[in-house]
């Protein structure tokens, strides 16, 4: 990372390294901190200890580790001008998000959170407590950088919100500690959505993989799954998230990933039909996945390795000092 220089603020973001990544992530999350790199000091974490929330195979779980760094590159994280590094390597995250559960994070708080609501389903009682704290530990990752603002998809922003409320009652009782952060959620493409049941969100653990077009799908398996994804009743291509959710779908991933205008698409196709739509859309995400994997694949394992390791110095620094300085505001340092 270039040296933080104070006019720039700095931005924070992590996704798991559980399930394959998909073009919802993508769209989402990833390519709004592309855009961002030049602008601010980016910090992109590959939160492994969000991802044992729920149980992970050993294996695996090194291995999306080194995938997810790969993808971020791929993606176009400039290692040169952005941090990236693994969340369990630095150890002050678990010891602030202990702190925060102790001041500022509250039960009521925690039990308003819908995304343990929808992971949890019915076994509220028997998932981990880790899947319940999950929103404290994301909350230290953003507070332990002075982090101004979270690139994240919709579905974050509770937990960022969450975030922001622990920091305001922190440095309500201790002084100003914390910065308070600020989610931030594209205008489209913030919730891309699910291609078998477009009422639901585009989702890595998502069991049934058809639903999602992930980032290391062959592209021909991915031309497979937009032929397949369910449209609207009726013939025209019309935006309209009310009565044609499936087809509003298919326009902004068109819109994201072929850099266009959802209205000129529109125009576009006024008088053709959904297969001739769905064929072009398919030939984006084709065009789209090929120069994706072309970079991801020239991408080796070594070099993942040493960027991790060349970057937890950076962050380690930045952290333990935010760390010691909340410990000297409660007492214990
Ligand atoms: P997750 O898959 O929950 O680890 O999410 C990683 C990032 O991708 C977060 O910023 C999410 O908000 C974002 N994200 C996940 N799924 C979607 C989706 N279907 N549409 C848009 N953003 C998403
Ligand atoms: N909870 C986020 C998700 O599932 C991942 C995450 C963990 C995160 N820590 C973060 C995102 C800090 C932004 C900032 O998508």
């Amino acid at each position: 990372m270039e040296k933080k220089t104070e006019t720039k603020k700095t931005i924070f973001s992590g996704i798991q390294p559980s399930g394959n990544l998909n073009i919802g992530n993508y769209i989402g999350a990833i390519s709004q901190w592309v855009s961002m790199q030049e602008k601010y000091n980016c910090i992109f974490s590959v939160v492994d200890y969000h991802a044992i929330t729920v149980k992970q195979n050993p294996e695996e779980l090194k291995q999306h580790i080194l995938e997810i760094t790969k993808i971020y590159l791929a993606a176009g994280i400039d290692p040169e001008k952005s941090v990236i590094f693994q969340q369990s390597a630095i150890s002050a995250h678990t010891e602030l998000a202990w702190i925060l559960n102790c001041y500022g994070a509250r039960i009521a708080d925690l039990n308003k959170m819908t995304q343990f609501k929808d992971k949890a389903g019915k076994n509220q009682e028997s998932v981990s407590v880790g899947l319940y704290d999950y929103p404290v530990l994301m909350a230290a990752d953003i507070l332990l950088y002075d982090t101004e603002l979270v690139p994240v998809g919709e579905d974050q922003k509770q937990h960022v919100e969450l975030a922001r409320d622990i920091a305001k009652r922190f440095n309500n009782d201790y002084g100003n500690i914390f910065t308070i952060p600020q989610a931030v959620i594209r205008k489209e493409g913030a919730r891309i959505m699910s291609l078998l049941e477009p009422s639901k969100k585009m989702s890595k653990s998502d069991s049934n993989q058809n639903n999602c077009i992930a980032l290391l799908d062959t592209p021909e398996a991915a031309r497979k799954k937009i032929m397949r994804a369910v449209t609207d009743s009726g013939t025209d291509i019309e935006y309209d998230l009310e009565n044609k959710p499936a087809l509003s779908n298919l326009l902004t991933i068109y819109a994201q990933l072929g850099n266009r205008e959802i209205p000129r698409l529109v125009k576009d196709y006024r008088g053709k039909g959904y297969g001739e739509f769905k064929k072009d859309l398919a030939d984006v995400v084709v065009k789209f996945l090929t120069e994706f994997q072309t970079k991801y694949n020239k991408i080796s394992d070594k070099e993942v390795q040493k960027i991790l390791a060349n970057n937890q110095k950076i962050v380690e620094a930045i952290a333990n000092k935010k760390l010691t300085e909340v410990k000297r505001a409660i007492g214990i340092s």
